[in-house]
């Protein structure tokens, strides 16, 4: 069995032990209805398979009224033509295959105690339903099969759609996103401030999106190649910030990955990520190619059966993205930052990791606290954790909402 069927195996044992729980938990949790955007065909706006695109939008209250959260939905990405075939018929690459009603947690909560500092904002989630991190800008067709590579065009059709719903008059804004959504929001940041009024706040949010620029297990730069596939095949390359593809004019797919773009940045940031990002480490660090004979299988599964030449290799990891992150923890003033040392992907997404009284704690602040801090000028907020293992607060057993989004990239 390989590692995915492996993968797909316990996660059906864990959605099957936890049924009871996640029925119960429902009950209180938000659902909101899809809206597709009716106009995007006249911007040339599709997803993968020429399906409209969508948000799911809740709208805000009392004080939150003119304040407006936006999160891109994450997802993984497709490279070229089979990958991007097999998505377009799914979930991923069309807003047919998507549930009508999203359940909004976390940072998405309408509950003043589960996310006090956004609970009443105007609330949207961007379907994600292109590829390429709502950035690519191309077609394919060859008489049989067609393809929309269309992100930049179907954030464009949705920004313009939330405008005259109000967010054209917003006095706060938060874009937001996690995974390949969280790459979105280094992407699209400075341009979502370009659409809202010159005195309105405006910052960003990644969670999951530091995706770095490493070398696997076997020194080969998979993920260098991977976005290079990516870029090339859905034409992201225009769309990249035109200030970092000029400064490394060689390699100006490299702007693709954040630690190369964040330089550019001009509206404030906050960075949420793991230094062991699971994601990070199954797909960058060890992708299935660079381990081939399965020697980190059980690591992989949990963290507590690596043995110390592992260990090590993930501190290496580590190093390596708070090295990233340096200048930006040093020179940025109105940045912020939390890297923590739990083996999870995505954390403000889900309530027991955004806040819960058992959520993860860095210098006894919770993911919620640390953003709402920077958010709002409370105080200053760039948190890095102690190394693997001294968090008592992780949750590092592969929990059930890391294998749903780890299954569904
Ligand atoms: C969501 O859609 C369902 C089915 O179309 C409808 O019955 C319900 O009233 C909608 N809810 C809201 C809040 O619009
Ligand atoms: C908000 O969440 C709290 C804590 O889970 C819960 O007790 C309360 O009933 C929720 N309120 C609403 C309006 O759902
Ligand atoms: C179009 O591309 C698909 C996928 O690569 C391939 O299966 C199909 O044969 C191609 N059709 C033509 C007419 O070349
Ligand atoms: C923002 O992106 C859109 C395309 O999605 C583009 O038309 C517009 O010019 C961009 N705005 C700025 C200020 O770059
Ligand atoms: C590039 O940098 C110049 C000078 O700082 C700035 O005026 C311009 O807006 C930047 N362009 C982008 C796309 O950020
Ligand atoms: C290293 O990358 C190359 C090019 O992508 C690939 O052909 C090769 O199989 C990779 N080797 C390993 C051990 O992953
Ligand atoms: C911080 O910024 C200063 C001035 O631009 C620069 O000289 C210094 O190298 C930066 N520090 C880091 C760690 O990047």
């Amino acid at each position: 069995m390989n590692a995915n069927a492996l993968m797909a195996a316990f996660s059906l044992l864990v959605l099957l032990t936890c049924a009871p729980l996640r029925i119960h938990s429902q009950l209180e949790r938000r659902l909101v209805n899809m809206t597709l955007v009716r106009n995007a065909p006249s911007i040339g706006a599709y997803c993968l398979d020429g399906s409209l695109p969508a948000y799911h939008f809740d709208r805000g209250f009392g004080a939150g009224e003119r304040n407006w959260l936006l999160q891109f939905e994450g997802g993984g990405w497709c490279n070229d033509i089979k990958s991007c075939l097999e998505r377009a018929p799914t979930r991923r690459g069309s807003t047919r295959y998507m549930s009508r009603v999203e359940v909004f947690s976390g940072i998405l909560s309408n509950n003043a105690s589960l996310n006090p500092d956004f609970y009443n904002w105007n609330r949207v989630k961007l379907r994600y339903c292109d590829g390429a991190s709502f950035a690519g800008d191309a077609v394919f067709q060859n008489g049989t099969s067609l393809l929309y590579f269309r992100g930049q065009r179907i954030w464009r059709a949705i920004i313009e759609d939330l405008l005259p719903k109000g967010l054209g008059q917003a006095k706060k804004a938060l874009l937001s996103g996690c995974s390949a959504g969280g790459l979105a929001t280094f992407l699209h940041c400075d341009n979502f401030t370009s659409y809202l009024p010159k005195d309105a706040s405006v910052k960003c949010l990644s969670d999951a999106g530091f995706f770095l620029d490493g070398r696997d297990i076997a020194m080969n730069h998979t993920m260098r190649y991977f976005y290079k596939s990516l870029v090339t095949l859905q034409g992201v390359e225009k769309n990249l910030n035109t200030n970092c593809t000029r400064a490394i004019s060689l390699y100006p797919e490299q702007c693709m990955f954040p630690q190369y773009a964040l330089p550019y940045i001009k509206t404030p940031f906050f960075i949420l990520n793991s230094a062991y990002d699971v994601y990070q480490f199954h797909h960058i660090l060890v992708p299935p190619a660079a381990d081939p004979h399965g020697h980190w299988y059980h690591c992989k599964l949990n963290p507590a059966a690596c043995n110390p030449v592992q260990i090590a290799t993930l501190q290496g990891f580590r190093k390596y993205m708070l090295q990233s992150l340096r200048s930006f923890f040093i020179n940025s003033t109105r940045g912020g930052m939390y890297i923590n040392s739990c083996f999870t992907h995505c954390q403000s997404e889900t309530q027991d990791t955004w806040l819960a009284p058992d959520s993860p704690r860095v210098s006894t602040k919770a993911i919620s606290e640390a953003v709402g801090d920077w958010y709002f000028g409370r105080s200053v907020s760039k948190e890095i954790d102690c190394p693997y293992p001294c968090d008592k607060t992780c949750h590092n057993m592969i929990g059930l909402s890391q294998i749903q989004v780890l299954n569904n990239l």
